[in-house]
């Protein structure tokens, strides 16, 4: 498993089958959702924010294999996280989709979430990729609605 190809191709898939955090939390403080509308594919956004940190949260929603991946591995990476370290993977995960941070050679807190480097060079699954993303950014901010547009 050297190839980060087939690394990618083997997390996406298992992730997308088995997906982590996925529901709806009863009591959350934030709420969000977010839509890829050239696809018109969907995802829900809970989480419970406490104390400045992301206690907890959840996704929910339909897709594409990328974004049902994208939401289950970003939940994982947030989740416990403190609100402006969650700010901070949300910009670097778009600064790596837009080819602007190259996680091999510039600092970041991404983690496992590199394996997503590749989709910059696949610009029909970029917004597919961030869908989750943008919706967690709007859920921060209050904003009930995200787009990937
Ligand atoms: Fe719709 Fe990927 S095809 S989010």
């Amino acid at each position: 498993m050297s190839d980060p190809r087939e690394l990618y191709q083997q997390v996406i898939l298992e992730h997308n089958k088995k997906p982590r955090n996925f529901g709806k939390l009863e009591a959350c403080t934030h709420h969000a959702d977010g839509q890829n509308p050239l696809c018109g594919d969907e995802i829900e956004l809970t989480l419970l924010v406490q104390a400045g940190l992301v206690q907890d949260l959840k996704f929910q929603g339909h897709g594409c294999a990328i974004s049902q991946a994208s939401s289950s591995l970003m939940t994982t990476a947030v989740k416990g996280k403190p609100v402006a370290e969650a700010e901070l993977m949300i910009e670097q995960f778009r600064e790596m989709i837009r080819g602007t941070l190259d996680p091999a050679k510039d600092a970041n807190i991404l983690g496992k979430l590199s394996l997503f480097r590749g989709v910059k060079d696949l610009p029909s699954r970029v917004k597919c990729a961030v869908l989750p993303w943008v919706t967690l950014h709007a859920a921060l901010k209050g904003e009930e609605t995200a787009s990937t547009e």
